[in-house]
């Protein structure tokens, strides 16, 4: 009986510490494997729960997606690259979408102000446009209102 015990006890300590282990850094391997469009769709719909939540004046919620989206653009480099590139220089567009949009947008956030906001968002959805039309994917149209779906689905004429 006491030798079962003390075998259950072992193996209790095993998987405790087999849980506690260090994961081996999956973010990087993870990416290695990642296509680039997988990465943007899910910056496509971060950038459209941001403004949704803003609008619903629910700035916590939208914090939190810019955030996230922030670590899904650092993600890009490391993905698998776009068949079409259109010969753009993805890493300083995506740079420069990094050092002035995201910026912006954080700052508006923490204001709680609509109109800043909205006017951040505009200039966002004007550098996702500029690279989309730059990489030959001009067709992946981002709306500069806060609260629209992402990408633009309205029917064209
Ligand atoms: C540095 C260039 C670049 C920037 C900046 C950029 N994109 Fe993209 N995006 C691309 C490319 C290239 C593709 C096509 C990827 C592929 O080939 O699958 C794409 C595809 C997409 C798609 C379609 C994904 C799918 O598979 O359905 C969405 C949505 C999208 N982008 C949203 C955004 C939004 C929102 C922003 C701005 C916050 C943005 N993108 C900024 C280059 C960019």
């Amino acid at each position: 009986m006491s030798e079962r015990r003390g075998y259950l006890l072992g193996l209790m300590a095993l998987l405790f510490l087999l849980g506690c282990k260090e994961r081996p850094p999956q973010p990087a391997a993870q990416s290695a494997g990642t296509h680039y469009g997988a990465l943007m769709s899910e910056v496509g719909r971060r950038f459209e729960l941001l403004g949704r939540a803003a609008v619903a004046r629910r700035w916590d919620l939208a914090a939190f997606e810019l955030a996230e989206m922030e670590e899904t653009l650092e993600e890009l480099p490391r993905a698998k690259q776009p068949e079409k590139t259109g010969g753009a220089n993805l890493r300083g567009l995506e740079q420069a979408l990094t050092s002035t949009s995201l910026p912006e947008l954080k700052s508006a956030l923490k204001a709680r102000e609509p109109a800043r906001f909205a006017s951040a968002f505009g200039h966002a959805a004007a550098m996702c446009n500029g690279c989309h039309q730059a990489s030959e994917h001009a067709f992946i149209e981002i709306p500069s209102q806060p609260g629209a779906g992402v990408p633009k689905l309205d029917p064209l004429p």
